[in-house]
């Protein structure tokens, strides 16, 4: 039986990915993988193992480990919901350094690709399109101007109710960007085949159908 097929969606922090993706899934009716809440949830158990973020095979065996379940509206980690906890700045940061260390890369490889069931699958992260999907039929790379992404994920995170600073959050997503795109394991790069997508001056809902016009310009089979 051929797998079912898989859109990517990669690209920087605050791009707009997971937005589209669900959107995207749930017009599809396909299922959907939030591969950065891996990492968020990896470095959620980093931090209440009372690590911070310098030990590799701690990090790789809390990875294995996860006891993770996705629900349309809740995250689910031993069976507490931490949706909300693992979107805090501090476990992104934190996120995007254990993220770095290959031993916990290849500890989340083969739970990423179980996502992958039919009808089909939209994934969205950094390396969906080069290393976890490299066969994905349809590949986004997803950008946007680093201002307007912070202004957006102020505006998320207050919107949530946690404090934020304007200043300080361009300064993590610069940083954050520069640690995913200068990586030596599967760094945030366009895959060769991807399409790329500036959101900046475009809202959720053209770029979804942005999307779903490619996708039906793919023809699925
Ligand atoms: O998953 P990622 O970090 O790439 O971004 P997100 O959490 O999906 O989106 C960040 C914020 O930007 C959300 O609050 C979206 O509603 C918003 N957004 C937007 O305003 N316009 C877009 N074209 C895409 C996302
Ligand atoms: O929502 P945002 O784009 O800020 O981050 P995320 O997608 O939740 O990912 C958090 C961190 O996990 C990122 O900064 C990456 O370092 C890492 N990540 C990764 O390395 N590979 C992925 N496929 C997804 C996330």
């Amino acid at each position: 039986a051929q797998a079912a097929p898989v859109i990517t969606i990669d690209g920087p922090t605050a791009s707009g990915k997971g937005t589209i993706a669900q959107r995207v899934a749930q017009a599809l009716g396909w299922h959907v993988l939030d591969s950065g809440a891996l990492y968020r949830l990896t470095a959620l158990a980093v931090l209440r193992d009372g690590g911070d973020g310098t030990d590799e095979a701690q990090a790789a065996r809390l990875a294995r480990r996860l006891d993770v379940r996705f629900q349309p509206d809740a995250i689910l980690m031993g069976g507490e919901d931490v949706g909300a906890l693992i979107r805090q700045e501090e476990v992104g940061n934190l996120a995007s350094r254990v993220a770095a260390w290959p031993a916990v890369r290849e500890a989340l490889l083969a739970r990423q690709r179980d996502f992958r069931r039919t009808p089909g699958l939209v994934a969205d992260g950094r390396d969906m399109g080069t290393v976890v999907f490299p066969d994905a039929p349809l590949k986004i790379f997803l950008d946007a101007d680093v201002g307007v992404r912070a202004q957006r994920r102020y505006k998320q995170l207050k919107d949530k109710g946690f404090s934020a600073n304007l200043d300080d959050l361009l300064q993590d997503l610069r940083a954050r960007d520069a640690r995913d795109r200068g990586r030596a394991h599967a760094p945030l790069v366009a895959a060769a085949d991807a399409v790329t997508v500036d959101s900046s001056h475009q809202g959720i809902d053209d770029v979804v159908r942005q999307v779903l016009d490619l996708w039906s310009a793919h023809g699925p089979a």
